[in-house]
């Protein structure tokens, strides 16, 4: 598909509320380190506009996600309110000696403290989600840490809240119940372990909680080369990993993808704009996933 579609496609749905509404698929910013500028770059100008990225030194290169926002925007390929920039707090355990905030402040501190550089990072004046990058050892933790996420979100800094490695169905349900802003975005693995958060799913679709997924390529290799699913993809005229994608998405997840090929950013976005799949060739990739992976009745895709 072209880039110009391709735009279209991901910014589909539009604002909501004069929030913008998240993009159906984004483009992931972990491991790149000094490439990131030039690939988020790449990614603006191929048409995604999500980014998500984290105040997280020992993954993530947040200053060069920010030098790339400020370069698309400078040169008109977006406007900042067209970018659904997302980026995470990460708690201590989740660090390496690069901590970006005070190791020794009280939780809520470490919050406001990863988030003002987190702005600074990434040059602008609000995010449109924010992301607890894993819950806390506690429920105490993860709560102090949600309030003073909630802070940032009531300041319109934080445009949403989400939460990520959360595969517990009834540590999700605890902190929706808790929490006074809920969170509407839950950033997961999509792998055979959790049963691809089948569960976990259908309780976040129910309470409008958006599932975006990761190593949705990388932890489903024997499915997507089944020869199965590589039937469905020839005859459509896709790759495996595109069949994959518009599987996931037809799931109702947004898939993030980190790929560093200009080619990848292209066929990723096409996704988008593929024909609806039929429900055998999702009954095809279901199947293909439970024959590889077997895992009990009750967790499959
Ligand atoms: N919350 C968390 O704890 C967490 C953890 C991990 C990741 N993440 C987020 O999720 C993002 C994505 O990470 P990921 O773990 O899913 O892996 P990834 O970095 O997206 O890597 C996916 C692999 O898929 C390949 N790929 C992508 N599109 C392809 C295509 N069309 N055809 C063939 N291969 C393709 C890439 O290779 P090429 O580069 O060659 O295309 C790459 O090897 C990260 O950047 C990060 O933002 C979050």
């Amino acid at each position: 598909m072209r880039a110009k579609t391709a735009m279209v496609m991901a910014l589909s749905g539009g604002a909501a509320g004069g929030e913008l509404a998240m993009p159906r698929m984004m483009y992931g910013t972990a491991w790149k380190k000094e490439r990131t500028r030039e690939l988020v770059l790449a990614a603006l100008g191929a048409g995604f506009r999500g980014i998500d990225t984290a105040c997280q030194p020992k993954h993530y290169n947040e200053p060069a996600v920010g030098e790339a926002l400020e370069e698309a925007i400078r040169s008109g390929v977006v406007d900042r309110q067209s970018v659904f920039v997302q980026t995470k707090f990460t708690p201590l355990a989740g660090q390496d000696e690069r901590v970006p905030y005070d190791a020794s402040a009280a939780l809520g501190e470490q919050v406001r403290s990863s988030f003002e550089t987190s702005l600074r990072n990434l040059r602008t004046t609000y995010v449109d989600c924010l992301v607890l990058h894993s819950p806390l050892p506690t429920h105490e933790e993860t709560l102090e840490a949600w309030r003073a996420m909630e802070t940032i979100h009531r300041d319109g800094r934080a445009r949403q809240l989400g939460v990520s490695n959360c595969y517990a169905l009834d540590e999700i349900r605890w902190l929706h119940d808790a929490a006074e802003v809920k969170p509407s975005v839950v950033q997961n693995r999509f792998y055979a372990a959790t049963g691809w958060d089948r569960d976990l799913r259908a309780w976040a679709q129910a309470k409008g909680v958006r599932h975006q997924s990761f190593w949705t390529l990388t932890a489903n290799p024997k499915a997507i080369d089944s020869p199965p699913v590589r039937e469905v993809a020839h005859r459509l005229g896709v790759s495996g990993a595109q069949l994959f994608f518009r599987f996931v998405l037809q799931l109702g997840i947004t898939p993030l993808t980190g790929t560093s090929s200009r080619a990848h950013m292209c066929d990723d976005l096409a996704v988008l704009g593929m024909r609806e799949l039929s429900a055998d060739d999702m009954a095809a990739v279901a199947d293909a996933l439970e024959r590889c992976y077997p895992r009990p009745a009750s967790a499959s895709a």
